[in-house]
């Protein structure tokens, strides 16, 4: 993976900012880190409290557990943004060499379609979802299309170069069915990508409490997921999901994404003041419908453990991360 230094990697601790130790203040904002993406929180601020949460309502209440309204949209697509600088502006970490057919499984708002579209002007790019959420005005070779991921593909065997899945585990019941249809249609020797934000709340330097409502919550949703039969991504599922799916040479990077401006490296910073902001409504978006519908909190208690979380992890004496999983792979060039 060249280009992506060893500060990124896993096996880094981050360094936290000697000034944010600086004085006993919890909050940034009055310790004076303010994000320098603070045009980003009132767009988001604008439409949060308007009319609740639109979720997608295809195939029931499990199929699709986060919302697919304007604020979730904004909240994609800014985490598209976060999740660049993460790779170092990478769109994708396996090696592609001229592709001419990509398909991007559960595009969201298409972000990531869009700029691989103009990335690779002479490939195709197809975006599927089970929500037609895209914009209309889209480079002339990429396009859109609303699918459900889990029906049988009615793409042609060996049709694609690269097939690219980010962040849609917490939808998905049957990777060995999603991914059996991902390795019929890729060509021989062509390549799967599949990210997913790990679910667990990390830290290196002891700062978090047991208690912390990041921690909290995503142990609710975890546990809620479970209980369904779609417990949430780690590396090794990931890895022996690809495996068992029959893809080769499968390559599984871990990535850490710091939740707070706390590091004192100035892009992880960076990072870390994004993920603030995507925390408003992300605990919300991810935590509502598990929380509500599968353990059978009421409303008041779920919008609770998500606040409380947002609220920990605004906390700048926290410093506590998460993980990004990024496994690539090879459908054999001979079966
Ligand atoms: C958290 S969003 C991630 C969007 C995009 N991949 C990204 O990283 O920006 C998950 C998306 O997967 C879509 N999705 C969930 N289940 C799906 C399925 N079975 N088929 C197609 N899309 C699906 C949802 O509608 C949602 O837009």
């Amino acid at each position: 993976m060249a280009g992506i230094s060893k500060l990124e990697k896993d096996e880094m601790t981050i360094e936290v900012d000697p000034a944010v130790l600086e004085n006993s203040d919890a909050d940034y904002e009055s310790a004076g880190y303010d994000s320098s993406t603070q045009s980003l929180t009132s767009s988001i601020n604008e439409w949060i409290f308007e009319n609740g949460r639109r979720y997608h309502v295809y195939f029931g209440a499990e199929k699709n557990l986060m919302p697919t309204d304007e604020v979730e949209q904004d909240r994609l697509d800014m985490h598209h943004e976060s999740l660049l600088q993460i790779l170092s502006g990478k769109l994708h970490l396996a090696p592609l060499k001229e592709p001419h057919r990509i398909l991007d499984v559960g595009t969201g708002t298409g972000i990531w379609a869009i700029d691989m579209a103009d990335k690779y002007p002479s490939a195709e790019v197809i975006g599927i979802d089970l929500s037609p959420i895209q914009p209309k005005w889209v480079p002339p070779n990429c396009r859109f299309e609303v699918d459900d991921a889990e029906r049988e593909w009615t793409y042609a065997e060996n049709s694609f170069d690269f097939i690219h899945l980010r962040n849609i585990s917490i939808s998905i019941s049957d990777w060995q069915f999603l991914l059996g249809q991902a390795y019929r249609c890729l060509k021989p020797g062509g390549y799967i990508e599949h990210c997913e934000l790990g679910i667990q709340t990390l830290c290196d330097d002891g700062t978090m409490p047991d208690d912390h409502g990041s921690k909290r919550c995503m142990e609710y949703i975890s546990e809620a997921m479970t209980s369904i039969g779609k417990p949430p991504a780690t590396k090794p599922t990931m890895v022996d999901n690809m495996k068992e799916a029959g893809f080769v040479e499968i390559d599984a990077n871990t990535f850490k994404q710091p939740i707070g401006p706390w590091p004192k490296d100035p892009r992880m910073k960076r990072i870390g003041g994004m993920s603030v902001l995507l925390s408003e409504t992300g605990y919300e978006a991810y935590g509502m419908g598990p929380l509500t519908r599968i353990l059978g909190f009421e409303h008041a208690k779920a919008k609770k453990i998500c606040d409380d979380a947002f609220a920990a992890v605004k906390n700048k004496n926290y410093h506590v991360y998460n993980h990004y999983y990024v496994v690539y792979a090879r459908k054999p060039e001979e079966e």
